[in-house]
């Protein structure tokens, strides 16, 4: 069900008004162009899908405004400025304006992702990658992708890495060189132990990157205690922009080292992106219009602080656990590790999973499946991104009744 706000069709109106007659003023004859234009659509009447997945997420109408601001041009100053205004305003909103830099790129998080880890290493070094669910496994892809030398730490998916594994392979590899880990494994909601990881790295004297690309604004990241080189995040999850740019938070002293590593692609060199930025620049066309929403949205984050966006993402959260434990579902991983920002439950017995997704897509909203072994076992359940406290209430009971009127798939 979508919730009741009426669908305004985006009407196409022909201007002047009267275009079409041929008859001007004064018995002159005037032909008007059928100059059309299309008025803006009011988002706030569009109709709205309650997106529980994690990323792209429900954003408010102020961030999704924003795109319609003037076509730009990349190469011109007011990009320059807007890009300026983007990179300061990330690192003031984290508080790390004095020790860390941000560095864009258009594209998903992935291409963050890409671009942190084909860039960090020296040559001859290696990259030690903590792996316990998809987006782990997607760090190691990456550096095979590039053929980099990596060492791996594995626990299966939705246990915490073993820290006696993680200080064995640093112990026994003096060639590793950073070490790569996901805060919050999205695959299971499973918040990994930073904290403790980075004492590890800080130890060994190695580098950390960190995909923090679903927990940025969502969950607590004590940059000041958690000694992070590189931390990957991207505008459509918990920073509530539109999807299509994302960045890596570095520090300023790593910059030294990157530069020192020749470039190993062309699009994903950081040390490329971070010197055309220092020139108000970008390497190539960038999503324009992506970055207004960004910028948008990071103003909406800065007055609401981001330690208030992790405090509403965590009672919803709460509220949606309590909730699901009065249903009688499962989660999947014990409540101990659980992120602020998704909760993977068990699946009923009988209830196949395109089923209940499909019944509550009916209702208006948006449910995610598990991905790989878990894929028919699980889904999965995010609060990111501008969801009101009733719409939580509501899903909960669309979610009951479903569960309660279809034991079996009645199609
Ligand atoms: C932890 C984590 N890393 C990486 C990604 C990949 O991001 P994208 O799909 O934007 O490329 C995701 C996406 O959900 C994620 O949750």
């Amino acid at each position: 069900m979508l919730i009741d706000l009426p669908i305004i069709p985006n009407p196409v109106k022909t201007y002047p008004p009267h275009a079409g007659n041929c008859n001007g003023g004064g018995g002159a004859q005037k032909w008007y162009s059928a100059a059309i234009f299309r008025q803006p659509q009011p988002t706030t009447n569009m109709p709205r899908v309650v997106l529980l997945n994690p990323g792209p997420v429900n954003v408010t109408p102020k961030v999704r405004e924003a795109l319609l601001k003037e076509d730009l041009c990349h190469r011109e100053k007011e990009f320059a400025d807007l890009l300026h205004s983007i990179r300061g305003k990330l690192v003031k909103v984290f508080a790390i304006e004095k020790d860390y830099t941000a560095v864009l790129i258009s594209g998903s998080g992935t291409a963050a992702l890409e671009m942190a880890v084909s860039s960090c290493l020296s040559e001859g070094r290696s990259l030690l990658v903590i792996r316990n669910g998809v987006y782990g496994e997607r760090i190691a892809k990456i550096a095979d992708a590039y053929h980099l030398p990596s060492i791996t730490v594995d626990t299966p998916w939705g246990e915490p890495p073993r820290l006696e594994d993680i200080e064995r392979a640093l112990h026994d590899h003096p060639e590793i060189e950073v070490v790569a880990a996901v805060h919050h494994e999205t695959t299971t909601g499973l918040l990994n132990p930073l904290q403790e990881i980075a004492n590890l790295v800080q130890a060994h004297e190695k580098k950390f990157l960190v995909d923090a690309i679903s927990s940025l604004a969502g969950d607590p990241l004590d940059f000041d205690r958690t000694a992070i080189d590189l931390c990957v995040g991207t505008a459509n999850k918990c920073l509530q922009g539109l999807p299509g740019v994302s960045f890596v938070l570095v520090k300023k002293s790593e910059i030294r080292r990157l530069e020192k590593i020749p470039p190993r692609n062309l699009y994903f060199n950081l040390v490329n992106h971070y010197r055309a930025h220092e020139k108000g620049d970008t390497l190539f066309t960038p999503a324009v219009q992506i970055h207004y929403a960004l910028d948008a949205a990071l103003d909406e984050l800065a007055e609401e602080t981001v330690a208030g966006r992790i405090q509403r993402y965590r009672d919803a959260a709460h509220n949606l656990r309590r909730g699901f434990r009065a249903m009688g579902l499962e989660f999947l991983i014990p409540e101990a590790h659980h992120s602020n920002t998704l909760t993977a439950l068990k699946l009923p017995e009988g209830m196949p999973y395109d089923h209940l997704h499909d019944r509550l897509k009916d209702r208006g909203f948006v449910i995610y499946a598990g991905q790989g072994g878990l894929g028919p076992a699980i889904f999965r359940i995010a609060n990111m991104g501008d969801i009101r406290p009733e719409e939580f209430e509501r899903f909960l009971e669309s979610l009951k009744d479903c569960l309660a009127s279809s034991g079996k798939p009645t199609d």
